[in-house]
């Protein structure tokens, strides 16, 4: 197995018996493989009670000198990324292994003028640009913590989560390019800003050339600052279990939780589920569509393609412009071999003319990837019909923000790929499927909910700020078990299908939001007196946002005030969690102890009102009637 690379399905197979009877061992060897300035004493210690998880304990390195600094030698004039601007008539960028890392030290050197430092945290709200990239790795390179806020959220959630960490620092730009729109960002930030007393400085990258507000003492220029460093910054060293980064994901109750990941383990995970899933090899040209605003983009846009010495496709735009054909003509453009994305993509180009697909050649494409949600079969086919020619192996990778990177997918060409199943665990994964009381289901041919039994390099550690939220959301519902919040069906032959999660989590377009989060910013309209939101399934979105809402005085023009309720949700979240119907009524279907019951909810925005189950624990079951008549 060169490079821990596994090529055949009886290598899988060994690899994974060893994973898991010598999990140290096999996690060790992999480990070997990367740069570290000491050596680790302990590979793993942990339970699941507390959580308690460390890897490689004692380890000291710095990730970065891992993506760059150690292919200098071998690989310095190789392409490390490929920046698409939105706009194909722009020019685009690359940098080769030297360039970025170049680049990388000088932006970490205009962070420490700026006063930062090893443990600080700081907030990155950039657009999909090669300084979002550079930013990112130059945290890691002074140690700093990167929290990287996706660009789409409102300055209302931004200042929740720079408040939450502490941020001492905010990077940004002047504003965006977002097919033919253009966005003022530093007006969010600044925005933002106003409510947050831990930053004390702002770089701005220009991006657009527009004139923005410079806040005195603390908004500097990067292109200002660039000119009074140098272009040499050794990395900090790094405890394996120091913190690397936090990303906010929602969950099912309360704000958006910090997910913490450590420095050492998830370097060891993204590197290495990287190479196995997608069969990288040193001459593909790879693409993950995703932002790296989200996880995707940190551990399959950067870390995990940086790590193995790969070229990295970035772009900024969207697939629908300047028209449906977008995303192809950059494969050809740049040959791309290896193609990441998610379904929700997928199903938005289906609708619009084959043409716009069959007029590009596809020829260098070998591996296709999806993720962030399930793919629908009609999907999956076409997928993998026009786009992969039949020819390429198709991925459908499950994982989450918490588990750093891929859990459940085929290897390419190596596992067995069935549609619409994420297929087998990869090595070093241990998920088991559960029953209501959390026993064990052993058997194949079952449905359950997954879980984990076993760590693995890449999990969650904490919540930032708060582990006793970690431990309950995660290690609570099932004594000595992680547990994911999906469900999952086990095949005949341990095949992995996931069905989506059994929690109060909805995934728009493969983004997370808890019903939770998106009633409390409902609920600060002035109107609303209570609102419940569940998702139903949605042809492209894969699930949408219906809310149910009870207003103190409806107006005659109930479409002004959904359009306020809307807009207090833009302000509040951002426009991907924009509900999509939103039915006004006087009441909600709730238990004589006041508790929402979500399920006739459900079944009324599925549209399907046949059977609600049994309505007589109600405290006024009139009020069902009322809602089915009013459905959307
Ligand atoms: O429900 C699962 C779904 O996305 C959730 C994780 O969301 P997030 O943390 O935002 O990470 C998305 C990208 C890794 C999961 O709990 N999900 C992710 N991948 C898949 C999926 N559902 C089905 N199939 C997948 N391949």
């Amino acid at each position: 197995m060169m490079n821990h690379q596994i090529k055949t399905f009886e290598e899988y197979k060994t690899a994974y018996q060893e994973s898991v009877e010598n999990p140290e061992g096999f996690w060790a060897d992999i480990a070997e493989s990367f740069t570290w300035r000491k050596k680790w004493d302990k590979v793993l210690e942990w339970n699941f009670e507390e959580p308690n998880i460390k890897w490689f304990q004692g380890g000291k390195l710095n990730i970065t000198e891992n993506c760059l600094d150690r292919h200098l030698k071998t690989r310095g004039n190789k392409l490390a990324l490929i920046w698409e601007p939105n706009d194909p008539k722009e020019r685009f960028v690359r940098y080769t292994y030297k360039e970025l890392h170049e680049k990388v030290c000088q932006f970490a050197n205009v962070l420490k003028n700026n006063g930062a430092k090893k443990g600080d945290r700081i907030c990155i709200y950039m657009p999909m640009i090669p300084e979002l990239a550079i930013a990112v790795l130059a945290c890691a390179r002074i140690g700093a913590i990167h929290s990287v806020v996706f660009a789409g959220f409102s300055a209302s959630a931004m200042a929740d989560r720079i408040n939450d960490a502490q941020c001492s620092m905010v990077l940004t730009s002047d504003g965006l390019n977002r097919g033919a729109k253009q966005i003022p960002v530093k007006r969010v930030v600044d925005e933002a800003l106003a409510t947050c007393d831990s930053v004390q400085k702002v770089i701005v990258v220009e991006r657009l050339g527009w004139a923005v507000n410079m806040v005195e003492g603390r908004d500097v220029w990067y292109h200002d600052e660039v000119q009074q460093v140098g272009k040499d910054c050794p990395a900090e060293e790094m405890d394996a279990e120091d913190m690397l980064f936090i990303l906010y994901t929602s969950g099912s109750t309360g704000k958006p939780k910090g997910v913490v990941h450590t420095c050492g383990g998830y370097m060891v995970y993204a590197q290495y589920t990287f190479r196995n899933v997608f069969q990288y090899e040193e001459s593909d040209i790879y693409w993950c569509t995703a932002d790296i605003g989200w996880v995707t983009g940190h551990t399959y846009l950067l870390y995990g393609p940086l790590l193995s010495g790969a070229t990295t496709v970035m772009f900024e735009g969207v697939p629908n412009y300047p028209d449906m054909g977008r995303f192809w003509q950059i494969v050809d453009k740049f040959g791309v071999s290896i193609f990441y994305t998610a379904p929700t993509a997928i199903r938005s180009l289906m609708g619009g003319d084959i043409d716009d697909v069959l007029s590009y050649s596809l020829d260098s494409l070998k591996v296709l990837g999806s993720v962030g949600e399930p793919i629908n079969e009609e999907a999956w086919h076409w997928y993998h019909i026009h786009v992969g020619k039949e020819r390429c192996p198709l991925v459908d990778t499950w994982w989450q923000t918490e588990t750093g990177g891929i859990m459940i997918s085929t290897l390419a060409g190596i596992t067995p790929m069935k549609p619409s199943h994420a297929g087998l665990p990869l090595p070093g994964v241990q998920p088991i499927l559960v029953d209501n009381e959390g026993n064990e289901i052993k058997e194949n041919g079952v449905e359950g909910y997954l879980c984990m039994k076993f760590p693995w390099p890449g999990m969650i550690r904490t919540t930032y700020g708060d582990p006793e939220r970690c431990r309950l959301s995660y290690f609570s519902t099932y004594k000595g078990l992680y547990f994911s919040g999906d469900g999952a069906k086990r095949d005949e032959n341990g095949l992995y299908r996931i069905i989506g999660r059994v929690d109060d989590v909805i995934n728009v377009s493969g983004h997370r939001f808890g019903t939770a989060e998106i009633e409390e910013a409902i609920n600060h309209n002035e109107h609303v007196i209570e609102s419940a939101v569940v998702g139903y399934p949605h042809d492209v979105k894969g699930q949408g946002i219906y809310a149910f809402v009870i207003c103190k005085d409806v107006p005659e023009n109930q479409e002004m005030l959904r359009a306020e309720i809307i807009e207090t949700v833009v302000e509040k979240i951002g426009k991907i969690a924009r509900p999509d119907k939103i039915q006004i009524v006087s009441g909600l279907p709730k238990t004589r102890s006041g508790k929402i019951m979500r399920r006739i909810l459900r079944k009324v925005a599925e549209g399907d009102t046949s059977n609600l189950g049994d309505t007589s624990t109600l405290l006024d079951p009139a009020v069902v009637d009322e809602i089915k008549e009013g459905a959307l």
